[in-house]
Order: C-alpha cells, then sequence, then structure tokens
C-alpha cells in the first residue's frame, strides 16, 4: 500500500507485513499485521517511527513518493521494539543530517541496539518541537509496552501517534481508518494483540490513557493497526476496559482431552452456560493457539478450565495457558475447574491451587474417574449454569 495523506502534512508511510508466522517469535500472525510510519511535514520534516528491518526498503519507497528521503529532519522514536525501530539504521545513512529523537531511556538501547550514537538527542516529557507550520510535542508512557515508550502530539492537526497502544494486529486493507471497515473484524485481533502483547503493562496503559486525555485529541495514529478520526475514544475506551480487567458478561471454556472424555463434560458444562443466558466460547487447548486462548479468557469474565489429570498435574496445554495468564497478569475472573482422572486424580487439587495463587474467584470444581456418567454430566451442567449465574450477578452488581 502507497503513501496517504491521514491529515494535511501527514502522512501514512507505513507497511503491511503479511509473511512474518510469528510476531516476536510466538504470536501467530493468520491476518498479518501493520508497522504504521508517519511522516509529518511542516517546513521540517519528522518521520514517527519506521518498520521492521525487513521491509526498510519498502517505507523508504513509501516515503519517497511524498518527498526524498534525505530531506527528513527529525526521526522520532517512539518505541525501540525492533517492530518500529528496525528501518533505523538505513533510515540514519540516508537521512544523514537526520537527528534521532527518543526518550531518555531510549538512547543506552539506540547504541546496543543498533550501534546508533551521533546524531541522538533524548527529549523531555512534554518537550516541543516546532517544525515550522506543524508542532510536535513528546509525552512519555513508559511501559506501554518497554520502559522507554513514549507518544507524540501533533498539535495543529491534533493528531496523536500512539506507538503500540490502542493498535492491534491485522494489515490495513487498502482502508486506514476505523470508520471506513467492518471494525468487526478487527476488534478480536485488536484484543489479541492487546492481551498477548501489552495486557501485562496494563497499569501502565490505564496511567497512560489518563495522562493523554488531557491533549485534545481528533485523531489517533497508533503503530498498529487501524487509526481513529471519527470517535477516537472508542478504541480507548475499549483498551481501558480490557485493562481494567473488566471482562464481558460470557465465559471462556478452555479445555484439553486425551481420548475425549473431558471434553465430553465440556459439551456439558457448554450448555449449563447457555442455560444461564450467557455466551460461551468453548476451545481445544491442544488445537487452538494460545495466543487465542488468552484472547478469549481476556475477553469475557467468566473462565472455565477443563483437562485430565497428567502425570499426577495439570493437562500441559492448560498449564501452559495459565502459566502466560499468570505473567500476563489477568486479574478478576471467575472460575470453574472439570476434568477426568484414571486412578489417583491430582488435576483439580493442582488447579484450585493456581487459581487461589492467582486471586481469582473459584466458584467450583469437580473431577470424575473414567468417562462421565449420566450424573457427572448433570454435574457438570449446573457447574456451567453456576459459574454463568454468578458472573451475570456480578455484573449487575458493577
Ligand atoms: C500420559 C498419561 C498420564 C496420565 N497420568 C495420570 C495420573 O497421573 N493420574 C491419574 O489419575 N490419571 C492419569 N492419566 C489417566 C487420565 O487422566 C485418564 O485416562 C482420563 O480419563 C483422560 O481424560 P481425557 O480423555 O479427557 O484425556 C494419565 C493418562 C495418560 C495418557
Ligand atoms: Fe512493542
Ligand atoms: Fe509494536
Amino acid at each position: 500500500m502507497g503513501p496517504l495523506e491521514i491529515r494535511a502534512g501527514i502522512f501514512w508511510v507505513g507497511v503491511n507485513d503479511r509473511t512474518t508466522d510469528l510476531f516476536e517469535g510466538l504470536w501467530p500472525l493468520p491476518y498479518g499485521v501493520s508497522y504504521n510510519a508517519y511522516l509529518v511535514v511542516g517546513e521540517k520534516v519528522a518521520l514517527i517511527d519506521s518498520v521492521k528491518s525487513c521491509y526498510a526498503e519498502e517505507l523508504l519507497g513509501n516515503i519517497a513518493q511524498v518527498l526524498d528521503p534525505a530531506r527528513i529532519d527529525y526521526l522520532v522514536v517512539n518505541h525501540m521494539e525492533p517492530d518500529h525501530s528496525g528501518a533505523l539504521p538505513l533510515l540514519g545513512r540516508v537521512a544523514a543530517d537526520a537527528e534521532i529523537l527518543a526518550a531518555p531511556s531510549a538512547l543506552p538501547m539506540l547504541t546496543r541496539f543498533y550501534g546508533l550514537t551521533e546524531q541522538v538527542r533524548a527529549v523531555r516529557d512534554g518537550e516541543t518541537l516546532d517544525l515550522g507550520g506543524k508542532t510536535l510535542s513528546f509525552h512519555h508512557i513508559p511501559f506501554v509496552h518497554w520502559p522507554e515508550t513514549m507518544a507524540t502530539y501533533e498539535r495543529t492537526e491534533r493528531v496523536l501517534f500512539s506507538g503500540d497502544a490502542f493498535g492491534g494486529f491485522r494489515t490495513l486493507d487498502g482502508a486506514l481508518f476505523a470508520d471506513e471497515v467492518d471494525f468487526g473484524l478487527y476488534e478480536g485481533e485488536a484484543l489479541r494483540y492487546f492481551s498477548n502483547i501489552v495486557g501485562m503493562q496494563s497499569q501502565a496503559v490505564l496511567r497512560a490513557i489518563d495522562k493523554l486525555q488531557t491533549l485534545p485529541l481528533e485523531v489517533i495514529a497508533p503503530a498498529h493497526g487501524l487509526i481513529w478520526r471519527k470517535d477516537p475514544r472508542r478504541i480507548v475506551e475499549l483498551y481501558r476496559r480490557w485493562a481494567q480487567n473488566e471482562g464481558e458478561p460470557g465465559v471462556a471454556l478452555i479445555f484439553g482431552s486425551m481420548y475425549g472424555e473431558t471434553r465430553r463434560m465440556a459439551e456439558a458444562v457448554a450448555q449449563g452456560v447457555r442455560e444461564a443466558g450467557l455466551p460461551v466460547s468453548a476451545l481445544d487447548a491442544s488445537r487452538v493457539h494460545v495466543s487465542f486462548l488468552i484472547q478469549e479468557a481476556w475477553r469475557y469474565q467468566g473462565l472455565i478450565l477443563g483437562g485430565p489429570t497428567y502425570d499426577t498435574g495439570i493437562f500441559p496445554p492448560v498449564e501452559q495457558l495459565l502459566r502466560l495468564l499468570e505473567r500476563k497478569r489477568l486479574r478478576n475472573r471467575v472460575v470453574g475447574l472439570f476434568g477426568s482422572y484414571g486412578w489417583h486424580g491430582g488435576a483439580k487439587k493442582k488447579l484450585e491451587e493456581k487459581v487461589r495463587e492467582l486471586g481469582w474467584e473459584l466458584v467450583e470444581s469437580l473431577e470424575f474417574a473414567g468417562a462421565p456418567t449420566p450424573e457427572d454430566l448433570r454435574r457438570g451442567r449446573a457447574l456451567g449454569r453456576a459459574v454463568a449465574e454468578r458472573v451475570a450477578q456480578g455484573v449487575r452488581h458493577a
């Protein structure tokens, strides 16, 4: 996709990445991702962020369609993660006179990642830069998503270049703006991005929202995904809710099963949730990538986990999910647990311990030997219903 002017003198010059299979070597990208870089053209020219190194030439080609890249006066580094800073070495060679502007804590990173020490300047929180006809200001938002992260604001057009904040997975398909697309296609990928990438930094996200809220905003231009010009509050509110761990009323029912005993119980549990009138998303942890499991666990307030006892403990794919949810610091979940065992069992106790450690509310847990009996299935249904009713109740009281 070529460059597009998003406001007078402000151009999107980013790229779509449709070839990276795993973002950060971890998270699948079935719908790709965009790295959004922006050119702000006043009398002087600033480039806000860049792209992953393998797309540096494409970025340069986009810039060249707007102006000679050698004319760039400032390279603004909102975030040092290489998906946004990877083109800096090439840009530094092409725009040889440009000054690199970044938060103070980014300076040692610029040296260590890229050997960049010359023409580098730290910008203070709140510092402004007059480009002649355009004015930038820099706002430190540490830990959204790394310690050096900042957002850049352009005052005349009221555009916030928010970095990873308010971004999402999925490429920009001919359109840049949220109001031009079916946002239903993008919302899940925004939540998956949030929960997988910045979820752990939820407190920093909330601090950043409070801080950036004071700027008069007309456009939010994140470093990934859609740009918001019609109703920028919408993505801010979504991010706020996700960061506050305010799950939607519904249940993520995530289970693993070797020979189908726990899976049969999962079907009954799902029915129980539905009987209580809430949506349920049932996912097999052995088959659905953990990236999507984290997304669904983050989406709903109810979380029901199922898995057989395996080597006296929790079934490995379910254990992996729990480990990642702990790392990502998911809080405030209403939980149910179930699973089959062959002889002594053990998964139930270990799952319960984990849930207690995580501070989640355990509504009910059950285990059964071998295949679920009709009575076991009735108990499973009741468990689904009980968790869903607790979720519905919590939401009513909120
Ligand atoms: C590799 C393996 C390890 C197991 N370890 C245990 C165990 O430590 N304790 C236990 O009670 N059952 C154990 N089992 C038995 C399963 O928990 C039991 O077969 C259960 O019904 C499987 O449920 P599923 O069909 O949902 O996977 C193990 C089974 C397998 C295949
Ligand atoms: Fe990042
Ligand atoms: Fe990023």
